[in-house]
């Protein structure tokens, strides 16, 4: 595994050691209020003992410190492109995010370029497990040819979106797989409900393409689910959770004929519909379930676990209680 070069902390994201898979969802935080069972598992350089103070946070939040963000506003000292902003590695970065933040939010709740986000920040990192010597959340899934790959159909906006963005900020140091992990984290948070979770940049890219055969498929059993996850240090509950953004996501390859349907009733909104529906099957006659959904929430191993989160507190078990959307300074 590639050393972690880790890492200039500027908001959010519950990012791992670098290549590996990005926590990207703040649902982990949930771990201590009706998780059974939590990864702690480190990985990469992190598992030595030299690390710098950003090394050190993002061990703690792995080993169960909180990856939520504090309410904390940080002010640009200047306008991008001037010297002022160019010392400090935060300021592109507040520009970025507010860039994001207006194309991820409007009335209906997150866009479906805040959905193709999220899931774009899955796809980029998953090329990953303990066996892989290179992959995970590097950038390749938009600086190589992965996009083409049959399981990255869909992705195709937002990844075209998010190449414009990267052409119009690498000139100021924003790195691509830095730029999609940020923008899968502002994605959760402009969903309402949704996370506000701390993000780290300093991630190195590679424009090789990532290992074949590492994401999962709608069509998966159970037990090979937590397995392809078990190799990438999560746990069944942890999948149960990370599951859990298809709260926020739409189809168009599982059922094709049934075209834009959502998997719950409230595509624009972080809550934890998705899993009541799944379990119910209720409102079936406009969501599609993924059959991989239905067999987590029904597995002997994944089934508690979802429906702690399909019950009555499942909401503030599942997603921690978001603060405000925009994270940067007055606008
Ligand atoms: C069991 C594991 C998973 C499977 C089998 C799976 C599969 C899928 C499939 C088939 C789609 C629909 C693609 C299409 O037809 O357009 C989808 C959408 C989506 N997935 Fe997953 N996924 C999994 C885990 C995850 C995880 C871990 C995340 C995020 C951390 C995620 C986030 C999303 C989002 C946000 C969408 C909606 C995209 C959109 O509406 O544009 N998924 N997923």
């Amino acid at each position: 595994m590639k050393a972690s070069d880790l890492i200039v902390p500027i908001a959010i994201t519950q990012t791992a050691a670098y290549p590996g898979m990005n926590r990207v969802l703040g649902e982990i935080e949930a771990h201590n209020r009706g998780i059974a069972q939590r990864s702690t598992e480190l990985l990469g350089d992190l598992t030595g003992d030299l690390l710098s103070d950003v090394g050190q946070t993002i061990k703690s939040i792995l080993q169960g410190a909180s990856a939520i963000a504090g309410g904390s506003t940080y002010q640009a000292p200047g306008d991008l492109g001037t010297d002022s902003c160019g010392q400090e590695t935060c300021c592109v970065w507040s520009y970025v995010v507010r860039e994001l933040e207006d194309a991820f939010r409007d009335s209906n709740g997150c866009t479906s370029l805040a959905r193709g986000a999220i899931r774009q920040g899955f796809h980029d990192a998953a090329t990953w497990n303990t066996d892989a010597s290179y992959g995970g959340a590097d950038g390749s899934l938009l600086l190589s040819d992965e996009l083409s790959r049959t399981e990255n159909r869909g992705l195709e906006e937002i990844g075209a979106q998010t190449r414009m963005w990267y052409n119009k900020y690498k000139e100021h140091g924003v790195g691509m797989a830095d730029l999609i992990q940020t923008a899968a984290v502002v994605g959760i948070v402009s969903c309402p409900g949704g996370p506000r979770i701390r993000n780290f940049v300093g991630r190195r890219d590679d424009s090789t393409a990532g290992p074949t055969g590492l994401l999962p498929s709608p069509f998966q059993s159970a037990q090979s689910l937590i397995e392809l996850f078990a190799a990438k240090t999560f746990t069944a509950s942890d999948l149960v959770a990370l599951v859990g953004a298809h709260t926020a996501s739409t189809q168009k390859f599982v059922e094709p004929s049934r075209a834009g349907a959502p998997q719950d009733a409230t595509p624009g909104v972080w809550d934890t519909k998705f899993y009541s529906e799944t379990l119910t099957s209720a409102n079936s006659t406009t969501i599609v379930t993924f059959p991989s959904d239905r067999n987590l929430a029904t597995y002997s191993q994944t089934s508690g676990q979802w429906k702690v989160f399909a019950g009555f507190s499942g909401q503030s078990t599942w997603a921690p209680v978001s603060k405000r959307v925009r994270d940067f300074g007055a606008v």
